[in-house]
């Protein structure tokens, strides 16, 4: 259904900026908002508001005739817990509460940093599964544990259905050594997007947000209610970044990264 509109939070942000055109394209009227101005032209059939995700008032208007929201808005960084408190906790609750009155779906821009504690794979070739125990790495990464918990809350009580995209790194391009197992394309996200928007039911899920990357640390998901499939792979660019390791032994053994050692105050396992 192409006809009710779609909102996208933190339209502004990297991701939105990648993500309105390719939705505008595919034919989706799309309801833009960010407390950043959007620095490009317009896509066709798009509309831009400015607005806090701590306005809830703001946020319901926003959402009136939705389908769908497209939640990337928020601390997208490791911040200070009182920096990232409004926007992504109680924001979050803006956004579900809009989407429970309008009936609308929820695509959640979670993160790997929500279960970022968990130990890289040890090369015997075992994923970690979509179920698993959340391990927050930062005060970032419990907001985004939080949020999926929303999610699982909204369905459970409201059938507010939602898919949870646990993102890699969605970058232009992978940057590091730890990107060949976490990079997401956006031209793999955008797919996502599109097959979330299609797909006829989704209830609570949980999704790897992660391109076809032979050495990936994820394995089973939710990905089937979607029916997609990722078709970029970080391998291609393992020639110019697998050299590129931190050296530090907190961020080389946990999935989170470098996200694992900051403001890290427990001994340091050996490397
Ligand atoms: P970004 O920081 O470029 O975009 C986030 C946007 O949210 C910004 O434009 C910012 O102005 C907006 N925002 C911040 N506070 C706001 C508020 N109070 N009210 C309204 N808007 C506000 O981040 P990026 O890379 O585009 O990520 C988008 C989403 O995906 C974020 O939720 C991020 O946590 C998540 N994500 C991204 C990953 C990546 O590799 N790019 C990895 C994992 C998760």
């Amino acid at each position: 259904d192409k006809t009710r509109p779609v909102l996208l939070t933190g339209a502004s942000g990297n991701l939105g900026r990648a993500l309105a055109p390719a939705l505008a394209a595919a034919g989706y009227r799309l309801r833009l908002t960010d407390i950043s101005p959007f620095p490009d032209a317009l896509p066709e059939g798009a509309a831009f508001t400015k607005a806090d995700l701590n306005d809830g008032p703001t946020i319901l208007r926003l959402a009136e005739g939705c389908q769908a929201i497209l939640h990337f808005g928020g601390i997208s960084t490791e911040q200070p817990f009182e920096v990232v408190l409004g926007p992504n906790i109680r924001g979050l609750y803006h956004v579900y509460e809009a989407a429970r009155r309008e009936r609308a779906r929820v695509l959640f821009a979670s993160s790997n940093h929500a279960i970022g504690f968990h130990e890289r794979p040890a090369g015997n070739g075992e994923l970690l599964d979509a179920d698993c125990a959340f391990r927050p790495d930062s005060f970032y990464g419990l907001s985004k544990a939080y949020g999926e918990l929303m999610g699982r809350l909204y369905w459970d009580k409201h059938g507010v259905e939602n898919l949870n995209l646990r993102i890699g790194s969605s970058f232009p391009e992978p940057a590091d050594a730890r990107m060949l197992s976490t990079w997401l394309s956006y031209a793999d996200l955008a797919r996502l997007m599109e097959r979330f928007l299609a797909a006829p039911r989704i209830g609570h899920a949980v999704v790897w947000g992660a391109s076809k990357n032979p050495a990936t640390y994820w394995g089973a998901d939710h990905r089937d209610r979607i029916g997609w499939e990722p078709e970029d792979t970080a391998e291609s660019f393992r020639g110019k970044v697998g050299g590129k390791v931190s050296g530090d032994p907190v961020t080389e053994r946990y999935q989170g990264g470098g996200y694992t050692a900051m403001d890290y105050t427990r001994d340091k396992p050996s490397p």
